[in-house]
């Protein structure tokens, strides 16, 4: 694959299609995103509007941290308070595509459709890549940003048109493009994180109480395995409760999950064989968060079990 042949093609396509009019970009931390701004960036310059959908379902300190990255980069960046929004249309939802569903409503058809309406835009770009794509339409979950491929017209539903410029490219082909848009390590080798976010982290009902947990879960084990270079690691919390000891007295306490995967593309990935001193170490740290009295660690390959639990 010419990387630099798809770099100038992409700019001269997003060019073409956005005309004289302005566009939008929503950043979510995640290197895809990252990689479609700093595309349009470069094809729309002061044309291209970018903001950062804060969803509540962030990990910590996020909305600041990338809004720094791109203001080095000379991107500024609009946070967009939408915390309430997504809160509201996740509120007693447990089924996995439901709030799958919630969360791409409020985007697209809410919290989107809003900028896009305030700012004059007529397009929206995304940073769908093939195997969202594939892993929708072979029904193993609605990713969040598809549309098109669902037989959803997002021009006839949300008033905007969506340009796709990385629906070709698997992620190890989105890092390679960012590395050569320039984008800093730090972006560019961050590991995957989907865009409805904690959401996709805790089994059953999001609630804030339940999302400040797999937060702070999700610091730990970030920070602990970032030296692994594995693919994607995190925590999840599970619906499910069992019987701990705390302070001399029973408890009925919260279950964390710790996954550390290896992977190419996320089409397929093992367990990570983490030390045992380091599981150990994780798993005194997330057992000490309030209410947590256990704390497991993930071996399912994929498949049969997907990368997120949700
Ligand atoms: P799964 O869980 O399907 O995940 O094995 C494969 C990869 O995709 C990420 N992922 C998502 N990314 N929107 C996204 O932008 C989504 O709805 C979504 N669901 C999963 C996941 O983190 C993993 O890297």
């Amino acid at each position: 694959m010419d990387y630099r042949k798809f770099i100038d093609q992409q700019v001269e396509k997003i060019r073409g299609e956005v005309g004289s009019c302005v566009a939008i970009t929503a950043l979510s931390g995640g290197v895809d995103s990252a990689t479609v701004t700093v595309l349009a960036h470069r094809a729309l310059g002061a044309r291209l509007k970018t903001i950062f959908v804060d969803n509540a379902l962030m990990r910590e300190g996020e909305p600041r941290r990338v809004a720094r990255v791109f203001k080095k980069l000379g991107i500024p960046v609009e946070i967009v308070d939408a915390r309430r929004e997504f809160l509201d249309a996740l509120a007693g939802l447990a089924d996995p595509e439901q709030k799958r569903q919630a969360v791409t409503d409020t985007f697209y058809r809410d919290v989107f459709a809003r900028s896009v309406r305030e700012s004059g835009a007529r397009v929206l770009l995304h940073g769908t890549i093939l195997t969202d794509i594939e892993e929708t339409l072979a029904g193993i979950k609605r990713q969040h940003n598809i549309l098109a491929q669902l037989g959803v017209d997002p021009e006839q539903e949300y008033g905007y048109k969506v340009i796709e410029p990385l629906k070709t490219l698997r992620k190890d082909g989105v890092r390679e493009v960012a590395r050569r848009l320039g984008l800093p390590a730090e972006i560019a080798k961050r590991i995957p994180f989907p865009g409805p976010a904690l959401a996709t982290r805790i089994v059953g009902e999001v609630t804030e109480e339940k999302l400040d947990l797999v937060r702070a879960a999700t610091a730990i084990v970030e920070k602990e395995l970032e030296s692994t270079k594995a693919f994607q690691y995190f925590a999840v919390l599970l619906e499910d409760r069992a019987t701990g000891i705390r302070d001399g007295r029973r408890e009925f306490g919260r279950i964390i999950v710790v996954r550390c995967v290896d992977s190419k593309d996320a089409r397929k990935a093992t367990a990570r064989r983490l030390p045992w001193a380091k599981l150990e170490r994780i798993a005194g740290r997330i057992s000490r968060l309030p209410g947590v009295n256990r704390c497991l660690y993930d071996l399912t390959p994929k498949p049969p079990a997907t990368i997120e639990y949700v």
